[in-house]
């Protein structure tokens, strides 16, 4: 399947969706504090989503039945909202996916819950640097692959380790369209990008292993392999004729 090149129309419809997305993480800010379970915070971002007239992407999609995925720790992604309580000390991801009039805006980001440890911390701060690397490299006539080349090169560096298993995705008139954009990648290769692709790019960086294991119990959590800690932030990013726009960076935090 080929690159959808949007329709200003098109841009537009992403954009509010995705805005819509952003506010729904910030939102849930106020919330994330210890002794909050997983499972509340689905229920404050469903709420907030359809308030706004949209409804939550991943309800329903392939037989997922939450409006977030939300993953602390050793939960690369895909963490399915349940009883556990967030603690003192975890960091925590929350994945938003919103379609508002038929248009999806995809976001996610970290938090912590109270004061975490500079371990902690460090790995959040160079995923979304992560993250920023992979937006540099998004303007009009680049190879795709140069996103993911950076991503890794600067992880590598800090000897951290790039999650391969899963991987940012086309966004906007479905959920995962083309292309696949992977974080970490062979310089120079792949599509070259064009004025109106829109795609996710959201890098999961380890603190150990890269290898992802899916709990086989929910049959969506997946955690690291060695139980170390994963961080991962999302955007939605428009390529524009000079560079690209950050559809869901709505509040400049991340
Ligand atoms: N929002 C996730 C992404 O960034 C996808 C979640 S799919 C689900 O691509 F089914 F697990 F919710
Ligand atoms: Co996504
Ligand atoms: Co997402």
């Amino acid at each position: 399947m080929a690159i959808l090149i949007k329709t200003a129309a098109q841009i537009e419809g992403v954009r509010k969706s995705s805005k819509l997305a952003a506010s729904t993480l910030k939102h849930l800010e106020q919330f994330i504090k210890p002794g909050i379970k997983t499972i509340e915070l689905d229920r404050i971002a469903e709420d907030y989503v359809r308030s706004h007239g949209a409804t939550p992407a991943t309800n329903g999609y392939k037989g997922y039945k939450h409006s977030t995925c939300i993953s602390p720790n050793d939960v690369i992604c895909h963490g399915v909202p349940n009883d556990y309580e967030l603690q003192h000390g975890d960091i925590v991801n929350v994945d938003v996916t919103t379609i508002l009039d038929g248009y999806f805006g995809d976001t996610c980001r970290m938090y912590n819950v109270g004061e975490v440890s500079e371990y902690a911390q460090k790995l959040c701060d160079i995923t979304k640097e992560c993250l920023h690397k992979g937006m540099e490299q998004c303007f009009p006539g680049n190879h795709l692959n140069n996103i993911g080349y950076h991503i890794a090169q600067h992880a590598h560096k800090h000897g951290y380790s790039v999650v391969y298993e899963f991987c940012g995705h086309g966004v906007g008139v479905k959920f995962h369209e083309d292309p696949e954009v992977a974080h970490i990648a062979d310089k120079n290769t792949g599509p070259l990008l064009k004025p109106g692709m829109i795609f996710t790019i959201e890098p999961m960086i380890n603190a150990g292993k890269a290898r992802a294991k899916v709990d086989r119990k929910d049959g969506w959590t997946a955690r690291t392999i060695d139980g170390k800690l994963s961080a991962q932030y999302e955007h939605t990013i428009l390529i524009t004729e000079t560079g690209f726009e950050a559809l869901t960076d709505v509040y400049g935090d991340f």
